[in-house]
């Protein structure tokens, strides 16, 4: 035992790293990240490749697996993936306690939780067919919930999953169509909704992963750790970095605005910051934020939408790589900038697009707490340094 300056005693030595800023916690084959060079891979490939050739359910199936499956093994897949697709029909009885106002968010943190109550026939952790299935179900359902939420908030029916649809042309069909109507969704959506799942699949040991392996090592079920990932991807400072960029823009309103915004968020004792800028791990152009900047482009392109916020954004974006206070800080543009203005484009409503990266970010969760359940298992448990009282006496 170490007694230190406090007179307390400390069992051995450890590091004291807040935010884990150098401390490894795992090793992991997934995803690789060089944050000076503004490098993504995913399974070894890279990200751009991934986004221009491959698609998100074959890119789930790459991060769980972590080889590309062949043409047979990707059927076969993403039939097992549509065949998950629905939910319970109580759950949606469990939605409809919620306040129609509720933040979807909310909403996600609730439902994926409760899909654990659901499926107590395969929630064996220790057994690899049964992480298997929940793995499926989770990727499956999260589009079918989410869309559920924003249904819930229009106070619509719910939609049922349509089967014939792909994935993203699913989750669309299920947000925006009604059962009057037949399915219509316009293949440019589908790819560019696609696109946003696929660069939001993984990103190693950011706060919602970590969580979810905090949580998945002291054994809980996959459910609940999905759940521990939403409540962590919810802050601004992570996924909720979407939300804050397009009410960001919004506030901005026009290019004259922004050097007024600039010199706010450079002001130390203004504690507002450029939203959509700066990551803890890249020091270069975050490499997902190129391959959204093009999508968003083409989106506005063939919706012929001339949205005066994508006009901020760039300009914002060109400001920001020239001015000193950026560059020295390497503050570059993150994953969130564009994405928002694509959602919006869309048709999706801001307060959903936190949900629609945790739904995306899934699979990376998922694959996370499969490795490590497939390896040997320590429950996490950081360690701190206490700076309280010493023993004192009870009074009297
Ligand atoms: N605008 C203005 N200044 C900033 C910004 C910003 N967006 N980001 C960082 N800085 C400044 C900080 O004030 C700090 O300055 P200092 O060294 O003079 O004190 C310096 O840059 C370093 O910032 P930290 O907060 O220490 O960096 P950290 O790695 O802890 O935080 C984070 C990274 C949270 C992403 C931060 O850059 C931020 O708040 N960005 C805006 C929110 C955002 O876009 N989040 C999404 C991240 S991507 C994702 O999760 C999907």
């Amino acid at each position: 035992d170490v007694v230190d300056v406090r007179g307390l005693t400390k069992h051995g030595f450890f590091t004291y790293d807040p935010g884990f800023v150098s401390t490894a916690a795992c090793e992991s084959k997934i995803t690789y990240i060089d944050g000076d060079n503004g490098v993504l891979l995913h399974r070894g490939y890279p990200i751009e490749q991934l986004a221009d050739k491959s698609d998100y359910l074959e890119t789930c199936y790459l991060l769980l697996n972590g080889e590309l499956p062949s043409p047979e093994e990707k059927t076969e897949f993403v039939d097992i993936i549509t065949h998950h697709t629905m939910v319970k029909e109580s759950m949606s009885r469990f939605f409809r306690g919620f306040n129609y106002n509720a933040h979807p968010m909310s909403m996600m943190c609730g439902a994926v939780g409760a899909l654990a109550s659901f499926y107590h026939d395969a929630i064996d952790i220790h057994n690899p067919e049964h992480r298997a299935i929940s793995a499926h179900r989770l990727i499956a359902k999260m589009p079918t919930l989410a869309a559920m939420c924003y249904k819930h908030y229009l106070g619509q029916p719910f939609m049922y999953p349509n089967n014939k649809l792909g994935y993203a042309e699913n989750f669309l069909h299920m947000m925006f169509g009604t059962p009057c109507d037949d399915p219509e969704v316009s293949p440019v959506l589908a790819k560019a909704m696609d696109k946003i799942f696929l660069l939001h699949a993984d990103h190693e040991q950011n706060a919602s992963t970590s969580t979810v392996r905090l949580a998945g090592s002291s054994g809980a079920n996959p459910f609940a750790c999905i759940a521990s990932g939403i409540t962590a991807l919810w802050g601004p400072s992570h996924g909720g970095a979407n939300e804050a960029v397009l009410d960001m823009l919004n506030e901005i309103g026009s290019v004259d605005q922004i050097d007024k915004y600039v010199a706010k968020a450079k002001d130390k004792d203004d504690p507002f910051r450029l939203m959509g800028f700066g990551h803890r791990v890249y020091k270069n152009f975050d490499p997902r934020a190129k391959v959204m900047k093009e999508t968003c482009a083409e989106v506005l392109e063939e919706l012929g939408i001339n949205d005066p916020l994508l006009a901020v954004a760039k300009r914002l974006e060109e400001i920001a790589l020239e001015d000193p206070y950026f560059v020295e800080k390497k503050l570059y543009p993150n994953v969130d900038f564009y994405s928002g203005i694509i959602m919006k484009a869309i048709g999706i409503p801001t307060e959903m697009f936190t949900v629609i990266f945790a739904t995306g970010r899934t699979v990376g969760w998922i694959a996370h707490w499969n490795e490590m359940l497939s390896g040997e298992l320590k429950i996490g448990r950081p360690r701190q340094l206490y700076t309280g009282h010493p023993k004192r006496d009870y009074p009297g």
